[in-house]
């Protein structure tokens, strides 16, 4: 079986490394304090709180923020959680407060419990006594973890939903939230603005790439052929999923016999063609600045520094405009997915 594994959370054999980062969430969990971690996509934010998470014993609760539509689905998948953990008895008991009463099912088929509420319904009021809910189910012997993923979504679903939400969850007690999110510069807005209602809400925890050592010893071990890791680590940079992406594709071809020569760039060039239908739809999506920058991103020139060329001055104020939402980092993230999958630009080694 191919030992590589991209695109969903790892556990395992699939996961290495974050020896650190656990051990300080582990530090973080035995407290009353709460969480914020940030890294830019595919990371491993998701795969770091599964592990974490398997490692104690306590009630737990993930909520991924993509998928709520708005604040009454939120207090409805809030209530479904509870009721995936506790049985219905015990969740009624504490349900005695509601204003508004919940529709309660079960779904036949999963045995799950389903949730809704009124269409009518002041959502503000079905949130409050659902996070009511919470309070009460939560104590100092099971102390419950919710971890709200792609939390910066918060301030879309609803104007004032942040506000909503970090008073009720600030009165709440023996319990700790692990707040994720993937778009730096919104989560620093929540977590690091003054006048953010989340403003240091909890110790942010920012999580780099695998660091080389470890995924060096992870492909080797794996794949046995002299200096592949080394060109797999070069291209990608560390980036966990497309490491795990890359290599999961040369070892696809180490076991065609032909292939043995160049397997690197020839996997390269294998992923880049697979994803030939998606990067020419993007590209059609893109106005000319972007492509012009994609392009120089493809070719490793950061547009930023390339003030030699006619014509590269206005591509350049674009991005330093929009500079406080292009850290360095997300440039140099950027370029990376680039250069591994922009299907006209030759592998980079
Ligand atoms: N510790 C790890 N060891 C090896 N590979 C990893 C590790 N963490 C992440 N990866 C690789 O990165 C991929 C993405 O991981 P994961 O979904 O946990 O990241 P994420 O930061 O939650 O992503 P997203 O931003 O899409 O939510 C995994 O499928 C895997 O290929
Ligand atoms: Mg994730």
């Amino acid at each position: 079986m191919n030992p590589f594994k991209f695109g969903t959370i790892v556990e395992g054999d699939f996961f290495t490394d974050r020896v650190e980062e656990t051990a300080v969430l582990l530090q973080k969990l035995d407290s009353e304090n709460h969480i914020v971690l940030i890294s830019p996509r595919r990371f491993g934010k998701s795969s770091l709180v599964q592990k974490v998470l398997s490692q104690v014993d306590r009630p737990q609760i993930r909520i991924d923020l993509q998928y709520v539509m708005s604040v009454d689905d939120f207090a409805a998948q809030l209530l479904k959680a509870i009721f995936r953990i506790f049985p219905m008895e015990k969740v009624r008991h504490a349900m005695t407060h509601f204003r508004i009463a919940p529709t309660l099912s079960m779904n036949a088929v999963t045995g799950a419990m389903e949730v809704s509420f009124q269409p009518t319904a002041n959502a503000s009021v079905l949130l409050e006594d659902a996070m009511a809910v919470l309070e009460k189910v939560t104590t100092a012997e099971n102390r419950f973890i919710v971890v709200l993923d792609e939390f910066q979504e918060v301030v879309k679903i609803q104007k004032g939903l942040d506000r909503q939400l970090r008073s009720l969850m600030q009165r709440q007690h023996n319990l700790n939230y692990i707040l994720l999110g993937s778009q730096e510069s919104m989560m620093e807005a929540i977590f690091e603005k003054k006048t953010s209602p989340f403003y240091h809400f909890g110790q942010m925890i920012r999580m780099g790439k695998i660091p080389y050592d470890d995924f060096h010893k992870y492909i080797t071990d794996r794949i046995d052929a002299e200096g592949v890791a080394d060109e797999i680590l070069q291209f990608t940079a560390c980036h966990p999923y497309y490491t795990q992406q890359l290599a999961s594709q040369v070892w696809e071809m180490t076991r065609w016999k032909d292939t043995r020569d160049d397997i690197v760039e020839k996997a390269v060039v294998a992923l880049v063609e697979m994803h030939d239908l998606d990067y020419e739809r993007l590209w059609q999506n893109m106005n000319r600045t972007d492509r012009y920058t994609l392009k120089l991103l493809a070719l490793s020139q950061m547009p930023m520094q390339n003030r030699s060329e006619g014509g590269l001055c206005g591509s350049c104020t674009a991005i330093r405009d929009r500079r406080p939402l292009l850290p360095p980092m997300d440039i140099e993230e950027c370029a990376v997915a680039v250069s591994l999958f922009d299907p006209s630009s030759t592998p980079r080694r």
